[in-house]
């Protein structure tokens, strides 16, 4: 498998980093547009191939996309990350440009490309993608619920005074700070509902540390983080690459799920070779379907800034 990302910044470095250590691609692209940039951590990272033990290829380019051609996935982490203080949605402006240049150079040279799209504001950049490209909607498919996900078990680990690996839970909904809507009430440990050993208050304070969780970091680093968002991304790309068809919650196009249309927004979706291999339906409590309508209708006030 051949996998392309675009952007070598902190979150594009990350998911070739991730992507290459867990060993199942067999070359990772990475490009970017400031000279020798790309080259330069891609060079980095190959010298730490002998050290993690794996045998990806990874190479840098600069800007120039015949390099990406054939590529099985692409990510797009290109454009400008957030400062402390700034939502996501702020990003909309520079980024929009930036996002549709790249996707079409992409499919110039790689027509049966699988997209991830993880530039900020997500949720409308993957709307964006949709309809600028045409592409079928299992090929695009916008990460954010991957990675509000693991930080909503990060909290939940924390408050239940457990290791992570004996929790699970999901976010659903838009990728922002308002938007996101972990479900606590389906949050187990050990298969037992998280509601039995934390206090609603407690996991109302979990629901609100996860929403924000982008935003906590963006605060303390000065920019948006990478570790985890890479993490993520890594793990989707695995999921296409090996067809595991492994749930995750991402950005999906909606035709009527969720009662909803002609959005992209954070759904569960099992991911397999063909990017998309389905989106899940569950039944959300009556307080859940209210937070994804509300959730909803903040990435259309941000969709509407687009000038498609
Ligand atoms: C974050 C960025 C990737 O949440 O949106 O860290």
């Amino acid at each position: 498998m051949k996998v392309t990302v675009v952007g070598a910044g902190a979150v594009g470095a990350s998911c070739a980093e991730y992507i290459a250590i867990k060993n199942f691609a067999s070359e990772v692209v990475v490009l970017d547009i400031k000279e020798g940039f790309a080259e330069g951590k891609a060079m980095d990272l190959m010298q730490t191939a002998s050290l993690n033990g794996f045998d990806t290829k990874i190479t840098g380019i600069t800007n120039d996309y015949s390099k990406t051609a054939g590529s099985d996935v692409a990510i797009i982490t290109s454009g400008i990350p957030r400062k402390p203080g700034m939502t996501r949605e702020e990003l909309i402006g520079i980024n929009a440009g930036i996002v549709k240049t790249v996707s079409s150079s992409l499919l110039e040279h790689s027509p049966n490309v699988i997209l991830i799209v993880v530039s900020n504001p997500m949720d409308t950049m993957t709307y964006l993608v949709h309809k600028t490209t045409g592409l079928p909607k299992n090929r695009i498919i916008g990460m954010g619920g991957a990675l509000d996900s693991a930080r909503f078990k990060y909290r939940l680990a924390e408050a239940l005074e457990a290791p992570i690996s004996d929790v699970d839970g999901m976010v659903i909904g838009g990728h922002s700070d308002t938007g996101m809507v972990p479900l606590t009430a389906h949050a187990t440990r050990n298969s037992i509902k998280v509601s039995e050993f934390l206090s609603e208050e407690r996991l109302a304070q979990v629901s609100e540390d996860t929403k924000v969780g982008g935003a906590t970091l963006t605060k303390l680093l000065g920019t948006s983080a990478w570790y985890a968002p890479g993490a993520a991304v890594s793990s989707m790309v695995q999921a296409i690459a090996c067809d595991q068809k492994k749930m995750f919650p991402c950005s999906a196009f909606l035709e009527g799920e969720y009662g909803l249309n002609d959005i992209c927004i954070g759904v569960p979706v099992l991911l397999g070779k063909n990017g998309i291999e389905k989106i899940v339906k569950i039944e959300l409590a009556e307080a859940e379907k209210a937070k994804m309508q509300e959730s909803a209708e903040g990435v259309r006030k941000t969709n509407s800034l687009l000038t498609l």
